[in-house]
């Protein structure tokens, strides 16, 4: 593991959007994992920004997010896929066609977990995927206890983790399952970039730290992995 500290989330930011503007120069036809929550906020803004500047950037991009809830709609402001199109893909030239996203409102879930799994075999796999860091460990919605050799699927959310996105859920109809990419799926990924910040974190940097490698704290997979790095801004 390649760790580097910053002093803060927006230092934290500045790196991870450079990674990722430098891997799409490098590979204008990357296939990117992309993640959710407050962290990656920071890196979006500054991915849109220099963007703008040359508005090819992702002309030939493939994205696959993480994760999405199940039975909230599209449309919906807590919904991912509103996220996204919000801090990325309405501001930069991504072809909606490539820009993917599970389906939680899909009438048969299970099919589209199978489908989502098959999609990314198909654009050649994961070259380089952001991850978020959750306070119990989670990484996408793999919470803890899932399995490490897990693909795409359904899962139920903990009460932690519900409570931590109740804001975006106003209406108090926090979602209560999710379609996640697995840690196995994640795990493919060539190269592996895990953003940490925010507050409540410190406990699940320690634990990641300590390099006990347990299904009980899901991002302690990572140590597995033979690229990765582990943005921390101290913040
Ligand atoms: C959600 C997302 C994760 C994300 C986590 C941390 O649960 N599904 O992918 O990493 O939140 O979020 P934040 O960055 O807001 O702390």
């Amino acid at each position: 593991m390649n760790w580097q500290t910053f002093a803060s989330a927006a230092s934290l930011s500045d790196h991870a959007a450079h990674l990722l503007l430098r891997a799409v120069q490098k590979n204008p036809r990357i296939v990117l994992g992309l993640p959710t929550g407050r962290t990656p906020v920071g890196m979006y803004e500054r991915v849109v920004r220099e963007c703008e500047r040359e508005y090819h950037c992702f002309r030939d991009v493939t994205t696959f997010n993480l994760d999405e809830y199940a039975g909230v709609p599209r449309e919906h402001p807590g919904s991912y896929f509103t996220y996204m199109k919000q801090h990325l893909f309405d501001h930069v030239d991504i072809d909606p066609r490539n820009a993917h996203l599970p389906n939680g409102m899909a009438p048969d879930l299970d099919a589209e977990c199978v489908r989502y799994e098959k999609a990314i075999r198909e654009a050649g796999g994961l070259a380089l995927t952001f991850l978020g860091l959750g306070r119990n460990g989670h990484i996408g919605f793999n919470e803890p206890g899932s399995p490490f050799d897990a693909c795409t699927r359904v899962v139920t959310l903990t009460p932690s983790t519900r409570a931590a996105n109740a804001e975006f859920f106003p209406e108090g109809n926090v979602p209560e399952r999710a379609i996640t990419m697995g840690i196995g799926t994640i795990l493919e990924s060539r190269e592996i970039v895990l953003l940490v910040a925010g507050s409540g974190k410190q406990e699940a940097i320690e634990r990641l730290r300590s390099g006990e490698v347990t299904e009980d704290f899901p991002a302690s997979a990572l140590w597995k992995h033979p690229n990765l790095t582990v943005l921390i801004a101290q913040d």
